[in-house]
């Protein structure tokens, strides 16, 4: 076993420190930083992502936005970071939850003292909650394990996209940890690749077999018979179960229902939003073109293209095998009420 030796986020030393992801797998950059707008511009750029992980980074940056501030704005200060934060990235729920969590601290305060300590101590009881959740996902999941598997995945959802060792990643570490993997098919995850620029980092670093194919491969490997079953996160799941995730695992979710193969989501219950009933009403974040139409700042296409660019779809639930969360593994039909 190699040594684990990265980090996605860690505050230390009043500041926060960040590993910008657009740099590897190539440059391991960190950074840090006490100002709040900086970790807004790291989460919109996807220096800093994955629902989880964004939901303590902006934890850490409300919390920042009241270091050294004098006590007649923290009102002002406060909001003007809560809105700033919200703002960045509007689909998964995580976001929301962290810095609602940290809004009702801040407006059931006695008094304005210490309030940077306070929210300090909450962003760090989110981020090691977090922590735990992934934990309990990868063992709630090895019952679906029947025998060493062939396991499709998509995005990056590892140590990268939360504060632990990941979700549906977490699933196929601990499922690998007992034995339980044969081979993870790492989509490359257009058009930012997270999946063969980061879900194949944090394999190697974990010495679990893998194989990076383009986004339309899957058809063919479930046409083959290569794949056992598919595990990926999500960004915000619906009452009813429909889930939002990266584009592409709504096509996934089709191809294993025709293929009988079964598809499972795996998330914290952080992930579950109650307020919100079915996938028709999860807002989706569309992204900048030139994301699309470039690689590595490299024009692909003539100038002037448009492009169709949703950074996430809904799979309904009914295409979902199970949701592995950090309580249980649910199964259809969902309700979140209960
Ligand atoms: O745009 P990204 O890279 O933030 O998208 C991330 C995903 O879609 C992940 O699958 C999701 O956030 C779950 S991460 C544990």
């Amino acid at each position: 076993m190699r040594t684990i030796n990265y980090f996605s986020i860690k505050f230390e030393d009043d500041k926060f420190i960040f590993l910008d992801q657009t740099k590897l797998p190539h440059q391991e950059v960190y950074v840090a930083t006490e100002d709040y707008e900086r970790i807004a511009v790291a989460i919109e750029k996807l220096e800093v992502r994955g629902a989880p992980l964004i939901g303590v980074s902006a934890a850490y940056g409300l919390a920042l936005s009241l270091k050294n501030i004098k006590s007649q704005n923290v009102e002002e200060v406060f909001y003007k970071a809560y809105n700033r934060l919200s703002s960045t990235r509007p689909t998964a729920v995580n976001l929301f939850m962290a810095l609602d969590h940290l809004k009702t601290i801040f407006e059931t305060r006695e008094n304005d003292d210490d309030m940077y300590q306070l929210l300090l101590s909450e962003a760090k009881n989110l981020h090691s909650a977090d922590k735990e959740k992934c934990r309990l996902i990868g063992l709630n999941a090895l019952p679906l394990f029947t025998k060493k598997a062939n396991v499709l995945t998509h995005c990056n959802t590892g140590l990268l996209a939360t504060a632990g060792d990941g979700t549906a990643f977490n699933v196929i570490k601990t499922a690998s940890e007992h034995g339980l993997i044969n081979m993870v098919f790492v989509d490359e995850t257009r058009p930012l690749f997270q999946g063969s620029r980061l879900t194949a980092f944090e394999l190697e670093k974990h010495n679990i077999p893998f194989n990076i194919q383009t986004d339309s491969c899957a058809a063919v490997l479930m046409q083959q018979g290569k794949i056992d079953l598919v595990v990926t996160g999500a960004d915000r799941i619906a009452l009813n179960g429909d889930t939002a995730n990266k584009i592409g695992t709504y096509a996934l979710a089709v191809l294993c229902n025709f293929h009988n193969i079964p598809f499972y989501i795996a998330a914290p219950t952080t992930t579950i939003d109650r307020k919100t009933i079915s996938g028709a009403d999860i807002k989706i974040e569309f992204r900048n073109k030139l994301e699309l139409l470039s690689i590595n700042g490299n024009r692909i296409t003539s100038e002037n293209y448009e492009a169709f660019t949703p950074a996430f779809d809904v799979t309904p639930s009914h295409l979902i095998r199970g949701i592995i969360t950090d309580e249980q593994v649910y199964f259809s039909p969902y309700n979140f009420l209960r």
